[in-house]
């Protein structure tokens, strides 16, 4: 079965951010899989370091790793997001690198912008993209889902459109970063701006901060594992390759020790990375997600999302310490206590917080039946309704306004 693809740029003209400052012309880069047939349009969130291309492996889009059709294995004809049923629409966010205006674009003066850029934040990427589905001709959304990062971006359509959206999937995200991320985003946007090559941002001419974008990359890559799937992947193990030992410096003495299948991992993914990424990008993206804050604005998460009047689908890993179960558990009753309709679904995984994109078979059924049943879909699971994977551990006494 082939479904229709259509990639495209929309210009935007000029954009005010959240923060007051602009650019005259914005652009945004989108893709859209299947036909549109008035109410069944998914919006699909790219992750901070994903793209638009969220589907159709076979494609070439010149980019590689997460941004090149990173959900697959869920997003496609026959697949649990099935685009011979739905309309499904993903836009590259504002700040990023994939053909959305951001700090590598062209200014008006003919040179990128760096870190002039306006400072974004997430409710910037979600006005971007409710102005390219405008211009799609797409009102009411059937669903919007996405994970990590882009969960958040998922829980802003609900307090910045909530008429607009029937269904939402946050999956593998909070209402807000713990300090904990925080630092570690800080220590990874430090290695960027430590680089000698940064440049204040103005590297564009020159050589990139790639050393400090890969450990920016690296730090991310730990939090993305858990300590179950790192002894799995790489225990202590000497690297049986080596051909990515010398992409960082080393000292003398290195060499008298073995070079670990962890250390040849992550000098792996850092080497992908600077290829893909831009650093400035990596900048405005964490800040971005560090900046999110669902109660912003409101007495509390519940009251930010007590205009919601869809359902809502939370998708949490039992492995994830980036967002943990904890979190998830906490935003669920965010939205009982403001009456909305939620399935907290727990997945028991040992995949840390990459779990929502290895783990497909699990991560599909709920989803898929979620978007065509709503919380009474047959594969969904809540924690106050079924306890979860341990019923001690996740079925919370709650005084929400829903157990009356
Ligand atoms: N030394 C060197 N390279 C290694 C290695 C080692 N010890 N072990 C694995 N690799 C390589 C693999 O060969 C593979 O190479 P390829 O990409 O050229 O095919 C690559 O590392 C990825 O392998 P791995 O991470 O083990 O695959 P996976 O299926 O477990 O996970 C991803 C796939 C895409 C989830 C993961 O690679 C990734 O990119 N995670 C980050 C995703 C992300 O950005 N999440 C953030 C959300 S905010």
């Amino acid at each position: 079965v082939s479904v229709d693809v259509s990639q495209g740029t929309v210009s935007l003209g000029s954009f005010e951010f959240e923060c007051g400052e602009s650019v005259d012309a914005l652009a945004a880069a989108y893709e859209t899989y299947g036909e549109f047939t008035g109410d069944n349009a998914v919006l699909v969130c790219h992750a901070l370091t994903g793209s638009q291309h969220v589907s159709g492996r076979h494609r070439d889009g010149g980019t590689a790793g997460q941004a090149r059709a990173w959900w697959d294995d869920i997003v496609g004809p026959g697949k649990a997001v099935d685009t011979t049923d739905y309309y499904v629409v993903s836009v590259n966010v504002p700040g990023s690198c994939y053909g959305t205006t951001g700090p590598s674009s062209e200014a008006p003066d003919g040179e990128p912008y760096g870190t002039a850029f306006p400072p974004v934040t997430i409710r910037d990427w979600t006005r971007v993209q409710r102005l390219v589905l405008d211009e799609l001709g797409v009102g009411r959304l059937h669903a919007v889902v996405g994970g990590s990062a882009g969960g958040m971006n998922v829980l802003d359509w609900a307090v910045a459109y909530p008429d607009d959206v029937h269904r939402i999937v946050p999956i593998a995200t909070a209402a807000r970063l713990d300090p904990q991320c925080l630092a570690l985003d800080g220590i990874a946007r430090r290695a960027i701006t430590t680089d000698p090559n940064w440049n204040g941002g103005d590297y564009y001419g020159g050589d990139h901060p790639d050393h400090g974008l890969g450990i920016a990359r690296q730090i991310g890559h730990v939090m993305y594992l858990s300590k179950d799937s790192m002894e799995r992947k790489f225990g202590r193990r000497a690297a049986g390759r080596d051909f990515v030992r010398d992409a960082f410096p080393a000292d003398r003495a290195a060499d008298f020790f073995p070079y670990r299948e962890v250390e040849s991992y992550l000098d792996y993914q850092a080497e992908k990375f600077v290829d893909r990424f831009d650093a400035n990008s990596y900048l405005y993206l964490t800040r971005a997600m560090d900046d999110y804050d669902l109660a912003e604005g409101y007495e509390s998460d519940a009251d930010a999302l007590a205009a919601f009047e869809g359902e809502a689908l939370l998708v949490s890993f039992t492995g994830d310490w980036h967002f943990t179960v904890e979190a998830g558990e906490s935003l669920a009753e965010a939205f009982r206590d403001a009456s909305v309709p939620v399935a907290h679904h727990v997945v028991e995984s040992d995949h840390g917080h990459d779990a929502f994109l290895v783990e497909p078979e699990k991560v599909g059924p709920p989803l898929s039946d979620f978007l065509a049943d709503g919380v009474r879909g047959r594969s969904v699971t809540d924690t106050a309704r079924d306890g979860g994977e341990d019923p001690t551990e996740y079925a919370p006494v709650h005084n929400s306004l829903f157990s009356g």
